[in-house]
């Protein structure tokens, strides 16, 4: 299975969340998961490179590959059960190969920007014409990640209604939300991820990502 992790938006989270979908699915999962990095960026690339000189384990089966994306997602698919893109956050050619590629095409969005919302519009159109074309069997979703912890905000409640009421024009929303939290960028900076970092606020961020992964059915329930 090859999933995407991307947007056309920069800055919304992908590889910071790519991260911990990938440890996640290495400890947690069982099964056999490949990063491939498509982004020249290298956000990954760099977490790997202080996570190996750490000498931290498990160690992560990581590719490259910014040009035929589909040939290599396709070749690692092969050896792989779970082949995990991160693409540059613009409508790069790089993202329009991972696009054609992927089974499952996860994208962030913060619900409380707008300047993040605006942008749904042409990348949902884009996901349509994928799965009218090159890619019919793509399936999509839309993450809301960076949610305002206050117990009196209803920007993420406010925006998956919205978009419910619209569904046929609309990728589905992810019912788990991820929010805005120290130790998704902490467990980063020190080169692991929210499975393996304990601050206090790390046991939520780490049952964020559990949870989202199984409603994706990407670990067992
Ligand atoms: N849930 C979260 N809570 C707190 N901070 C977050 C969260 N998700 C992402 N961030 C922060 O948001 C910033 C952007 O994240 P990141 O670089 O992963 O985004 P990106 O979409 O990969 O960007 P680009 O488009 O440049 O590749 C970083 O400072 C990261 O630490
Ligand atoms: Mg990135």
């Amino acid at each position: 299975m090859i999933i995407l992790v991307g947007s056309h938006k920069g800055g919304v989270g992908k590889s910071t969340i790519y991260i911990h979908i990938l440890m996640c699915l290495i400890l947690r999962s069982g099964k056999r998961v490949a990063a491939l990095e498509c982004d020249d960026q290298h956000s990954v690339k760099d977490w790997l490179e202080d996570r190996r000189a750490q000498g931290i384990q498990p160690d992560v089966d990581y590719y490259e590959c910014y040009h035929d994306i589909p040939a290599m997602a396709r070749k690692l698919d092969k050896k792989y059960d779970i082949v995990l893109l991160d693409a540059p956050g613009r409508r790069s050619p790089e993202f329009s190969k991972c696009l054609a590629v992927a089974d499952l095409f996860i994208s962030l969005v913060n619900p409380s920007a707008q300047i993040e919302i605006n942008t749904l519009g042409l990348m949902v159109a884009d996901v349509f014409q994928y799965q009218a074309s090159v890619n019919k069997g793509l399936k999509a979703v839309l993450v809301m990640n960076k949610c305002d912890t206050h117990p009196s905000d209803i920007d993420a409640s406010s925006f998956r209604k919205d978009i419910e009421a619209d569904q046929e024009n609309w990728i589905p929303v992810a019912r788990q939300r991820l929010y805005q939290r120290k130790s998704y960028y902490r467990s980063y900076n020190e080169g692991l991820s929210v499975h393996e970092f304990n601050d206090r606020k790390g046991n939520q961020a780490r049952g964020e990502i559990e949870m989202l992964l199984r409603e994706l059915e990407l670990l067992a329930a």
